[in-house]
């Protein structure tokens, strides 16, 4: 694999609305983002992507973009994004923006200009169909907010237009050669402006399978989900090519794309040598158990599920390029809460799931918050929802049959909120996100689970993070941390999650006994150091041949190099 600048750093996400908040709005906002730069420099971070931050009128929370070439008032402006630029440049750090061009805001100059004049240039920019009254609309896919991806057409009774996202968020039409430049252009503007990359949205819904036609109804609704027409929709890599050869690539612009529903043999076209994207986040495990009837009827993830995703994505991508790791973002529950069993979230079981996805072959990513290890939020009443994915979750489950509360528990475990409740700083109010009123509620458990009670103290999770990233930039290890194979072992052992991590001349081995009761692992050979222990009490004599971990113990060991003795 050709080395990149990128490979060995360590990723975040933030989540700017709620990340910090500097004015007391009750909104985060760039200088509060720039506040925290030493801070993050602190635990090691060096690629950072902001979640939109563009002019919107936040219907999808900044995913609807009104005008690209801004940034929104309640963020800041563009001088402190080139603040913000600059203060990450001095400290050796990378700014990577949201790139979101499936769609735009219906606030958009571009939609207003289709509305007045549908045949126009701009009406071009959009999927806009004639249905006379009377007539069928287009097709019957399911937005993914739900309901159907039609809606009229402001002022023009017999005109729809296509959104698989929110009604809020049209389409724009990539066949379409003039948009295609029009975004091109956008893209170039940012990345001379000393922006180091993007994060690519939902892209793969780019291509359309066209002409439109129905599929199969997969619920009572007679919608059919978006998964049918992207398994018919070919060529989204003719527009993936030129958007890289025309803008990433004279760059060597830093690309992570969000991609579901890949063709698995389009894998090296992606992120192959000279791929579309330098790399792409892994939702294995995200997807795992997921239900098209509903969050209500999802699968729980048990800890060997988890291992089993995790290996598949490794084994997928070996010698084909270099995968992103997650265990949660701004669209999932917390990781915590989604991959330790209920109830068992604690220190050990935290910096377990840390340890595990972190010393994986990859770009690790922490989204904001999960280096202190937050939780999601209980949702007691459907008025404290925000996010409309799960208002319609919300809906859906109802539409099923399914109790109030019961559709409310679902959105506790798998609603959007649960990532974006206020980074919780301190045990002051609000949780030092902001001194005026959060837009959404902090949750509860800042008064014991913040930064300040972790920040210094050993054995928190915070400082076991911090411990994760300086291992992964220790000159010693980096190059098998980074480039070492991966090879599963143990995986018919049950609540075990263990991998080698083969260098030129050294071996790692991650272990962890995934669940709280203890659990011997047999051990290969002689263990020359024990690089990581979330436990710190691991003695290891000449002699042993296995391992006692205690519940919820990972640990990172290095190996002699001749363990055939
Ligand atoms: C992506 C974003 C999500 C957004 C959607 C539409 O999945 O991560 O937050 O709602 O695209 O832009
Ligand atoms: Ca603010």
């Amino acid at each position: 694999m050709k080395k990149q600048w990128w490979h060995d750093k360590v990723a975040y996400q933030i989540y700017p609305k709620s990340f910090c908040d500097s004015n007391g709005d009750g909104i985060g906002d760039l200088q509060g983002i720039i506040s925290k730069l030493d801070y993050l420099k602190e635990l090691g971070v060096d690629i950072i992507w902001l979640s939109p931050i563009y002019v919107s009128p936040l219907a999808d929370q900044g995913y609807d973009i009104a005008d690209y070439y801004d940034i929104d008032p309640r963020f800041g402006t563009l001088d402190d994004m080139d603040e913000l630029i600059a203060e990450a440049k001095k400290r050796e750090m990378y700014i990577v923006m949201d790139l979101v061009v499936n769609h735009c805001s219906d606030e958009h100059v571009w939609f207003q200009k289709a509305c007045e004049d549908p045949d126009g240039p701009y009406g071009k920019f959009f999927y806009i169909e004639t249905v006379k009254e009377g007539e069928k609309l287009p097709c019957n896919w399911r937005s993914y907010f739900g309901g159907p991806v039609w809606e009229k057409l402001p002022g023009h009774n017999d005109k729809y237009y296509l959104h698989v996202f929110h009604k809020k968020q049209p389409d724009l039409n990539w066949e379409n050669p003039e948009l295609r430049e029009e975004v091109y252009k956008m893209i170039n503007w940012w990345l001379d402006r000393g922006l180091a990359g993007f994060r690519i949205d939902a892209i793969i819904n780019i291509k359309k399978a066209l002409p439109f036609k129905d599929y199969p109804a997969d619920r009572e609704d007679g919608l059919s989900g978006m998964q049918n027409m992207l398994h018919d929709a070919v060529g989204v890599g003719d527009f993936l090519g030129e958007l890289r050869d025309r803008t990433f690539l004279p760059h060597d612009a830093f690309t992570v794309g969000e991609v579901f529903n890949e063709k698995p043999e389009e894998l090296p076209d992606f992120i192959g040598e000279n791929g579309y994207f330098s790399t792409m986040f892994d939702f294995a495990e995200t997807v795992f158990g997921a239900s098209q009837k509903g969050w209500h009827r999802s699968l729980d993830i048990t800890p060997d599920d988890y291992r089993n995703c995790v290996f598949s994505t490794q084994k997928k991508v070996e010698g084909v390029g270099f995968i992103s790791n997650i265990i949660e973002n701004h669209d999932e529950p917390r990781g915590v809460s989604r991959y330790i069993p209920d109830g068992d979230q604690c220190y050990e079981s935290k910096t377990l799931l840390a340890t595990m996805y972190f010393m994986v072959k990859g770009l690790p990513w922490i989204y904001q918050g999960q280096e202190i290890g937050m939780e999601n939020r209980k949702v007691r009443s459907i008025d404290e929802v925000d996010d409309i994915a799960s208002l319609n979750a919300y809906k859906v489950s109802v539409a099923d049959g399914v109790s109030e509360q019961d559709a409310l528990d679902a959105i506790s475990k798998f609603g959007r909120d649960n990532a974006r409740t206020p980074m919780q700083w301190d045990d002051s109010e609000n949780a030092g996100f902001t001194t005026g009123t959060p837009w959404l509620c902090v949750n509860e458990n800042y008064t014991w689970l913040n930064l300040k009670a972790q920040r210094g103290r050993s054995g928190s999770v915070y400082e076991y993070y911090r411990k994760l990233t300086s291992l992964r930039k220790n000159p010693e290890y980096k190059q098998t941390i980074v480039y070492g194979q991966l090879e599963p072992t143990l995986e018919e052992m049950h609540n075990v999650m263990a991998y080698y991590r083969r260098g030129e001349d050294q071996t790692l081995l991650v272990m962890g006994n995934y669940q709280k009761e203890p659990q011997t692992l047999p051990l290969p050979g002689k263990v020359k150091k024990v690089l990581l222990d979330n436990c710190e009490d691991l003695q290891i004599r000449d002699t042993d041949r296995s391992i006692r971990l205690k519940g919820y113990q990972a640990v990172v060991l290095e190996l002699e190099n001749d363990p055939g003795e």
